[in-house]
């Protein structure tokens, strides 16, 4: 389904709060940690629940889940359902493409300095194999295509990136290094956690050979389901590191014992399926869908501009990169000081974001008010008087 690319107006952000009863208890801005479950997220698990306790006839209801939750999940980066293969997060489908690509020894994998561990581990690990990791220093918070130029070489043959930077909130350039991946004959790697549910990405126009994203984050999902994306024309390129039950062609026939892979993605899929994970994820992003994601993501950049702004007036030192096609909706910042009084004082003002190394990050989603953020901003001034 083609993305809708023209200027969306806001939703409706007041009617929107009613579906999070968190906005009753604290100020939460805290999405790029884990969000709160909306409550059709809430009440679909519920009722499976329920059912599960019944069980006789009502297991046939969630026959389907797994085929509609592939289908949202490709029209939300615009891939196909066939490329779509639904695993537990983030890290597991990282591993899952880190093994299986075509890789040799003297084979080099870029990646920056400021990645999540997810996105750097199952590349590390690859150096049993004789595949070396080059981690290169960040450029403005991020990758960038300049960074690249200076330090690939013949040997680069993946490059792993972040859609949005877990610590700084940069936003990559995504359909730039894209192209230099393509350019280079490199495969593209991305982590979409931090993006996906509050900023669009579009696997096509990027080049994307490889998504990996868990769904607890920004797409409002329960933990523990996730989903890759391969592009269809690698999925005979790309090795199947492991081989489960339902991973394989014809797989009721119990004991056929013919390992032939699905043709499609589901052929990462290994075992019984989280169905709990994957009502609670269908939910969510059929829920953000109807919001628009291109709707969410002007609202929280005006939330974020408005407290840039704020930290600026209070002289606050702003880690994240201020250019605003480098903005996402994650703001981190350092505080003059201790960094555990401010963090402290937020924490009891009921204001709820992260602390991550010296850094106090705030990352407001689609129902969060600039009343909310000016709060913060009145806590945040007063820790200097
Ligand atoms: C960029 C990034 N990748 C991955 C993760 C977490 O990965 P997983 O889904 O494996 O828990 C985080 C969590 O903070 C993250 O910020």
């Amino acid at each position: 389904m083609a993305h809708n690319n023209t200027q969306p107006r806001y939703h409706n952000v007041e009617a929107l709060r009613a579906a999070f009863p968190v906005t009753k208890h604290c100020t939460y801005l805290n999405h790029a940690a884990v969000a709160p479950l909306p409550n059709p997220v809430r009440a679909a698990m519920s009722k499976f629940i329920t059912d599960r306790g019944a069980m006789f006839g009502r297991e046939r209801r969630y026959e389907t889940i797994s085929d509609d939750l592939r289908g949202v999940l490709a029209w939300l980066i615009n891939g196909t359902p066939e490329e779509i293969a639904l695993v537990q997060n983030t890290s597991e489908g990282l591993n899952i493409v880190a093994n299986g690509l075509p890789l040799q020894a003297g084979d080099n994998v870029i990646f920056c300095d400021m990645e999540f561990p997810s996105n750097v581990y199952p590349w590390m690990n690859l150096q049993r194999k004789g595949v070396k990791t080059r981690c290169i220093p960040h450029d403005g918070g991020g990758l960038t295509v300049e960074a690249l130029e200076r330090h690939a070489d013949e040997h680069t043959r993946v490059v792993t990136v972040s859609a949005v930077q877990f610590l700084t909130g940069f936003k990559s350039d995504l359909p730039a290094l894209g192209t230099w991946c393509q350019e280079h004959e490199a495969y593209f790697v991305v982590d979409g956690i931090q993006a996906l549910g509050v900023a669009p990405v579009d696997v096509q126009a990027c080049q994307i050979d490889f998504l990996s994203c868990g769904g607890p984050k920004w797409l409002m999902g329960p933990k523990g389901q996730g989903f890759i994306y391969c592009r269809e024309e690698l999925l005979d390129e790309i090795l199947t590191p492991f081989a489960g039950c339902v991973s394989v062609a014809g797989w009721e026939n119990w004991r056929d014992y013919n390992l032939t892979f699905l043709p499609d993605a589901r052929r990462f899929e290994l075992g019984s399926a989280n169905t709990i994970g994957q009502i609670g994820l269908l939910a969510a992003v059929r829920f953000l869908m109807e919001v628009g994601i291109p709707s969410i993501e002007q609202w929280t950049l005006q939330l974020t501009d408005l407290l840039i702004a704020i930290l600026k007036q209070h002289n606050y030192a702003i880690a994240s990169n201020l250019n605003p096609k480098r903005r996402a909706a994650i703001v981190s910042f350092s505080a003059p000081g201790d960094v555990d009084k401010v963090f402290q004082k937020l924490t009891d003002a009921k204001v709820v974001v992260s602390r991550r190394e010296q850094y106090i990050r705030i990352s407001p989603h689609c129902y969060n008010t600039e009343e909310e953020i000016v709060r913060v901003g009145k806590v945040l001034g007063d820790v200097h008087q």
